[in-house]
């Protein structure tokens, strides 16, 4: 085992669209382990939107991380040495492991995965927190019925592509939003996603989706915000339940952004539109990881992931998937 452990940490607190400056590789000793952890060799490390929120002073869902700190995030690992009865060496757990080649975590906190079940990657997407966000953000709060439109943003990224199929299975119509042709092309060719518009290339948004969801839209799942939320909710139909699961259009806005008030909507159109976070649901975990692992082996579900190779090019990575270059999910494979 190697003597050094390589981190990155949170080097300065981005203004607006963070920068590599913002981040700093450094190399400490291999932490030990106290009573009840464990020493984890990362494997993969989950590259997701909401750590960005994590990087600013202020307290969004989760405690902002220090100058200095290591960046927060998921990652699954393989167990070096423990201290605590419930894993030992060799076993493969999921945790907040954050941005670094070795991590000590207390054995409470890390969900043991089963290698041999699914591809131990699974348990950062579709087995993991994005997958149990498309779950419950759309079946909890929208209730979708069959013959239903569900219009999704950010359709081709982790949780939308998930979201479009569980909407198929539950027998809707998906239609999707997303910001490349072949970003549609995938959610339609191999997604099955009844339709899908690439907001980037369409000149007038509101009439391509007053065609492609000519009944109107039933359950809008958000996760962009901004002007393609605007534009959804001007066609949103009678009774229509609106899931807001992220903003990703916000997230590097240094200014506060101003759209036009739609909520008047609300109220003609007796609408509901409910944010929530996936922890909310920690109590039913096991019911939505069964569900769809399920999906995943009657091969309803498919999913794709983007690995960048080594812990040094994290940053660079987390940077582009800002900018939603990358389809399904990213992730940095960090040991072998
Ligand atoms: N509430 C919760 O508990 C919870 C849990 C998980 C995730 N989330 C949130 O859900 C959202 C999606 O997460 P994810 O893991 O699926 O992220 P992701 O894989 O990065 O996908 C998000 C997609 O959104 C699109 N996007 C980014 N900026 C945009 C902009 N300015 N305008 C329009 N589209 C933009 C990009 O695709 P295009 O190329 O198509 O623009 C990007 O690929 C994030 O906001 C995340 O924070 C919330």
């Amino acid at each position: 085992m190697p003597s050094v452990n390589r981190q990155i940490t949170l080097a300065t607190r981005p203004v607006g669209m963070p920068q590599g400056a913002d981040f700093r590789l450094i190399e400490t000793p291999i932490p030990r382990p106290g009573a009840g952890e464990a020493l984890i060799r990362v494997l993969y490390l989950s590259l997701d939107p909401y750590l960005r929120a994590r990087m600013n002073g202020a307290l969004s869902s989760a405690r902002p991380v220090q100058v200095g700190e290591v960046m927060a995030g998921e990652a699954v690992g393989e167990v070096i040495e423990s201290n605590d009865p419930r894993m030992g060496r060799g076993d493969i757990v999921e945790g907040i492991l954050g941005w670094q080649e070795y991590a000590v975590a207390h054995a409470k906190a890390l969900r043991k995965i089963d290698p041999q079940a699914f591809p131990v990657t699974t348990s950062l997407y579709v087995l993991g927190m994005p997958g149990l966000a498309a779950y419950f953000g759309l079946l909890d709060i929208c209730h979708p019925a069959p013959g239903e439109t569900v219009l999704i943003s950010g359709a081709a990224g982790a949780v939308g592509s998930l979201v479009g199929q569980i909407a198929r299975i539950k027998r809707c119509r998906a239609v999707g939003i997303a910001g490349s042709p072949e970003k549609v092309h995938y959610l339609t060719a191999e997604l099955g996603f009844d339709g899908a518009v690439n907001y980037n290339q369409t000149p007038d948004l509101y009439a391509a989706l007053k065609e492609i969801c000519s009944n109107g839209i039933d359950v809008y799942f958000d996760t962009v915000g901004g002007p393609i939320t605007d534009t959804a909710m001007r066609l949103i139909n009678n009774h229509a339940r609106i899931s807001v699961c992220g903003q990703s259009s916000q997230y590097n806005a240094a200014q506060p952004d101003v759209g036009p008030r739609w909520l008047s909507q609300l109220i003609v159109r007796q609408a509901r539109v409910e944010g929530f976070l996936v922890s909310q649901f920690s109590s039913r975990f096991e019911e939505g990881l069964r569900q769809l692992a399920t999906w995943l082996r009657e091969k309803k579900l498919h999913y794709r992931e983007e690995i960048v190779e080594g812990l040094p090019r994290a940053p660079e990575a987390f940077l582009d998937m800002l900018r939603g270059r990358h389809t399904g999910k990213l992730m940095v494979k960090i040991g072998a």
